[in-house]
């Protein structure tokens, strides 16, 4: 029976991710003047995030350390844009920036927007609670306070659980919530729950790979620049096979973010 209502509810998902599409426009933003303008949201550690002396100005992180190889390795300059994450896909259809690094997750609704890379990182959604939760599988924050940040895939995967859920601007927000005993439960990308686990004392993480499937990050251009996305590509599989990928994931997850 929980097989069941577990496969059931991954066949959900997987439907709803495809079925609320937006409209595909065409936008075409030319890396022009030998620089590549990217835009984060910088909430996302270990892939992005605000420091002092960072590999790309304000910004470090995993991904800030790729947008500057990728551009780099192509003779050209990485600029790079904060926004908010809802803002992102916007202003890459806009022809506002050239490209979004954002640990953003290919899905087939985010697909009928923009053109994806090559994905450079898979995850998936883990549970973050409290040490001494009774939490233990995803069927268990059925009737609990769930927090999840506004737009992000956790949103999506809890929505489609059909629990009740409060949306967040910000994963440092859910995580304020939880440790003031305001929600029981956040639902969050593995690599950055981990950060969060790390940084704040009481909580752990839960998985449950029955309910939440893996996802992959990638890069996103807009519908249609194959100029640019094909040299992204080429160095996106130029630093996942001499293993750069690896050692920064390694690297910016050990580090301390904050
Ligand atoms: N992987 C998740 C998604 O695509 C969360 C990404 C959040 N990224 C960020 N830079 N704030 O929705």
């Amino acid at each position: 029976m929980k097989k069941l209502m577990a496969l059931l509810l991954a066949v959900a998902m997987v439907a709803s991710l495809t079925a609320c599409g937006s409209k595909a426009e065409d936008a075409s933003a030319g890396a022009a003047n030998g620089t590549i303008t990217f835009a984060t949201n910088a909430e996302f550690p270990p892939f992005e995030f605000i420091a002092s002396n960072g590999v790309l100005g304000e910004f470090d992180g995993i991904d800030m350390a790729m947008a500057k190889m990728i551009a780099e390795d192509n003779g050209m300059e990485a600029k790079m844009e904060n926004m908010e994450f809802d803002s992102l896909l916007i202003a890459l259809q806009n022809g506002q920036i050239d490209a979004v690094i954002a640990g953003m997750t290919v899905t087939d609704e985010r697909k009928e927007a923009v053109d994806f890379s090559t994905p450079y990182y898979t995850a998936t959604q883990v549970m973050i609670v409290k040490e001494d939760s009774d939490i233990a599988k995803a069927t268990d924050m059925e009737g609990k306070k769930i927090a999840v940040v506004q737009g992000y895939t956790g949103e999506v995967c809890v929505n489609d659980l059909g629990y009740s859920y409060e949306a967040f601007k910000k994963g440092t927000e859910c995580i304020m919530e939880l440790v003031n005993d305001k929600c029981d439960v956040v639902v969050l990308d593995s690599a950055t729950a981990s950060k969060y686990v790390a940084d704040n004392e009481g909580l752990k993480i839960v998985e449950d790979t029955e309910a939440f499937g893996s996802e992959e990050y990638a890069i996103a251009v807009a519908k249609g620049n194959t100029e640019l996305l094909d040299k992204i590509n080429a160095s996106i599989e130029k630093l996942l096979a001499d293993g750069t990928v690896s050692e920064l994931a390694v690297k910016y997850s050990e580090e301390a973010t904050e």
